[in-house]
C-alpha cells in the first residue's frame, strides 16, 4: 500500500489519539515516525505504532505529562518529559536548545525521563534547518555485549548529527552503535534465515548465526563502538541522574512501567566560531567534493552522509511511502493490543 505522507501521518496520529495520547502529542510522534519512514527508516516509522498504542494503553507512557524546562547555566538546561512520549518532549528540548544556541552560540539541554524518541535525525535535523548543527545521542535498552563481554551492557545507544549547506541541503549522520538493529533478527527470525556471524553473539559469547539463540548484539567497529556505546550512556544517563548501563529499561519489558530513559541535545552555532556563510558555502563544497570521489570496484556513486535517506525522501515526495498491508490494515483498524507486546521482548529482565 502506497500512501502520501499526509495521509501516513493522520493515520497514525489517530491511533496514536485513540490509544489516548493528547491530539497534540499524537501528532508530533506522528510527524517523527513519518519522517523516519519518508526518509526509508522503516524500523522507527509506522512499524511502532503496534507497540507504542499496547504502551500508552498501559500506562507506561504518560498521556498528559507534566514537562519542565529549567535553564542550569547560559548554555545548559534540563528538559524533564515526565515519561510521556519521548519524541514530543525530544523536540520541545531541540527548539529550547535551538533558542538559547542562536543567542549564546551553544546549547547542552539533557532531555530527562522520556520514553523512546525514535528516529534521532529528526531531532537534529531541527536545528540543521536553522543554520545551527545539531547533535542527539540517546540511551535505549541495554542488549549490546561490550567488546569481550559475554553479556548485554549498554544499549544500541545512537548519535546523530546534522548541519546543511548553503544550498539547503543537509549533511547527517544517524547512526545506532550496533552493527545492526534488534529488529534485523526479529525479521531473520521470521524468514527462518540465517544471520551473518558478525552481528550478534549468543549466550556463551559465541558469534550466532541461529536469530532464535542471539542473547547479544555487536558493538560497531569492535572497541570502538563499545567506547562510544559508554560515552553515549555517560552523557544521556550518568549526567542526567538516571539509571545507566544494564540498569536501563527495556523496552518490552512491562508496559505499564517508566521508561526513564535519557538523551542529550547539543546544539553548535557556527556564526559564533566562523564566517557563516563560509561554512554553509564550505558544507556545500565539501558535499559536492564527496559526490565526485572516485567510486572504488563495486560501487557506482560515493554518496555524501545522509544523501540516500534524502533521496527516498525526494523519491517518497513524489510517489508516496510504501507501507506493508499489515501494518495499513492495523492502523486503518479499531484494534488496540493488549497483549502483543507486553513482556514478550528479546532481553527482558
Ligand atoms: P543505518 O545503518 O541505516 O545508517 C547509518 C548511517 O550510515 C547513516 O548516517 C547513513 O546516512 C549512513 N549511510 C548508510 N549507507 C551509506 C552510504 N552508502 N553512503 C553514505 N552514508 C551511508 O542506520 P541505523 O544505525 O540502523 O539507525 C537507524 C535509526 O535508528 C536511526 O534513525 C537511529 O537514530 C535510530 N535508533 C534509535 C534508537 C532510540 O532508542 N531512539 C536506538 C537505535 C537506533
Amino acid at each position: 500500500m502506497r500512501l502520501s505522507r499526509a495521509e501516513l501521518k493522520e493515520l497514525m496520529k489517530k491511533k496514536l489519539h485513540r490509544a489516548g495520547l493528547e491530539e497534540e502529542h499524537a501528532d508530533i510522534v506522528a510527524d517523527v515516525l513519518v519522517h523516519a519512514d519518508a526518509r526509508g527508516i522503516h524500523s522507527h516509522g509506522a512499524m511502532r505504532v503496534e507497540y507504542y498504542a499496547e504502551r500508552i494503553s498501559k500506562g507506561g507512557t504518560n498521556t498528559h505529562p507534566n514537562f519542565s524546562y529549567k535553564e542550569t547555566g547560559p548554555c545548559s538546561g534540563i528538559f524533564d518529559g515526565d515519561n510521556g512520549s519521548g519524541h514530543v518532549a525530544a523536540k520541545l528540548a531541540m527548539d529550547k536548545g535551538i533558542a538559547m544556541a542562536k543567542k549564546t552560540g551553544i546549547s547542552i539541554i539533557g532531555v530527562r525521563r522520556v520514553g523512546h524518541t525514535g528516529a534521532l535525525s529528526y531531532f537534529v535535523q531541527q536545528a540543521a534547518r536553522e543554520n545551527l548543527i545539531g547533535i542527539a545521542m540517546c540511551q535505549s535498552d541495554p542488549m549490546a555485549a561490550p567488546y569481550g563481554g559475554a553479556e548485554s551492557y549498554y544499549g544500541t545507544h545512537p548519535i546523530a548529527f546534522a548541519t546543511r549547506g548553503q544550498d539547503g541541503r543537509i549533511l547527517m549522520m544517524d547512526l545506532a552503535t550496533t552493527i545492526q538493529a534488534w529488529g534485523k533478527i526479529l525479521d531473520a527470525r521470521s524468514r527462518h534465515a540465517t544471520i551473518p556471524d558478525t552481528w550478534a553473539i549468543d549466550a556463551d559469547g559465541n558469534s550466532a548465526t541461529d536469530p532464535f539463540k542471539v542473547a547479544s548484539l555487536v558493538p560497531i567497529a569492535g572497541p570502538k563502538g563499545y567506547a562510544l556505546q559508554m560515552m553515549v550512556d555517560v552523557l544521556s544517563g550518568v549526567l542526567l541522574g538516571l539509571p545507566y548501563g544494564n540498569k536501563v529499561t527495556s523496552m518490552y519489558h512491562d508496559l505499564r512501567e517508566d521508561r526513564n530513559l535519557g538523551q542529550l541535545n547539543i546544539v553548535i552555532n557556527p556564526a559564533y566560531f566562523t564566517d557563516l556563510n563560509q561554512f554553509l558555502q564550505n558544507i556545500t563544497n565539501m558535499m559536492d567534493e564527496l559526490n565526485k570521489i572516485k567510486p572504488a570496484p563495486g560501487f557506482t556513486k560515493v554518496y555524501y552522509p545522509g544523501q540516500r535517506s534524502l533521496l527516498r525522501e525526494e523519491e517518497s515526495e513524489r510517489n508516496g511511502i510504501e507501507i506493508v498491508d499489515e501494518i495499513y490494515n492495523y492502523l486503518v483498524s479499531d484494534v488496540i493490543h493488549r497483549n502483543l507486546y507486553d513482556h514478550k521482548g528479546a532481553f527482558a529482565k
